[in-house]
């Protein structure tokens, strides 16, 4: 079974009844469930990262996959790591060996060094993203698009169609002419292109600075054709 939580691109952070369920599942159909938890130091409004591999019984059967990327800011550099059973993490390491052998090789050490960083650097992280998110969003809504809730990650979703654009590719492919700002159609990461053709997916990672400028761009939004 595969998972990702906090999940990109909807920001849904699942909860401990819902791990819950997947974990008994798991165990009942002796499934692995590798979950992908590259955002578990983005979390916000209080609901914690729950680890699957925490879960009792789960270890066992659990490959947890996470990332240099999210948690340092350092996307580029495409250092990761994984940690479970030890079968499990051969089988991982011997598919790695044969794909892409290595990754960012000089910079393992800084990213080695950062893990060493104590909590306070993981909670204030957390805590500047969730006043960013808020930030966005608000600027979003005032902009008229909807704006759907976002506990996790630093994406959020939105309805362009309230401000008159319904097809999500081309806004977005026009987004960049028109104001200046870049955006991605979540249809893009759907088999069923139709139930999310107008919604569209910002990042708030971003300076304040210019979070800022996106927000006033976008307030011009809906007077452009
Ligand atoms: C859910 C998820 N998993 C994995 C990755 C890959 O992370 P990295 O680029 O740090 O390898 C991303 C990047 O966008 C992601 O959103």
């Amino acid at each position: 079974m595969l998972l990702n939580t906090p999940h990109n691109p909807t920001g849904k952070v699942f909860t401990r009844e819902e791990l819950d369920l997947i974990a008994r599942l798991a165990v009942q159909n002796d499934a692995v469930v590798v979950t992908d938890e590259v955002y578990e130091h983005l979390a916000f409004d209080g609901r914690p990262h729950i680890p699957m591999a925490t879960l009792p019984g789960m270890a066992e059967r659990t490959v947890t996959i996470s990332s240099a990327g999210k948690t340092f800011s350092v996307t580029g550099w495409k250092i990761g790591w994984l940690h479970g059973p030890a079968g499990l993490v051969a089988a991982a390491r011997a598919v790695k060996q044969f794909l892409t052998y290595v990754s960012g090789g000089p910079l393992q050490p800084a990213v080695a060094s950062a893990l060493g960083l104590d909590d306070a650097f993981y909670i204030g992280l957390a805590a500047d993203m969730q006043r960013k998110r808020d930030l966005l969003c608000a600027g979003l809504r005032a902009a008229g698009f909807e704006v759907f809730p976002t506990s996790g990650t630093y994406f959020v979703i939105t309805d362009a169609a309230p401000l008159g654009y319904d097809d999500g590719v081309e806004l977005c492919q026009r987004l960049p002419e028109l104001i200046g700002v870049a955006a991605v159609p979540v249809s893009v990461f759907c088999d069923d292109k139709e139930s999310t053709r107008s919604l569209v997916r910002f990042a708030f990672c971003k300076r304040d600075d210019v979070l800022h400028q996106a927000v006033d761009r976008l307030t011009g939004l809906s007077t452009r054709t």
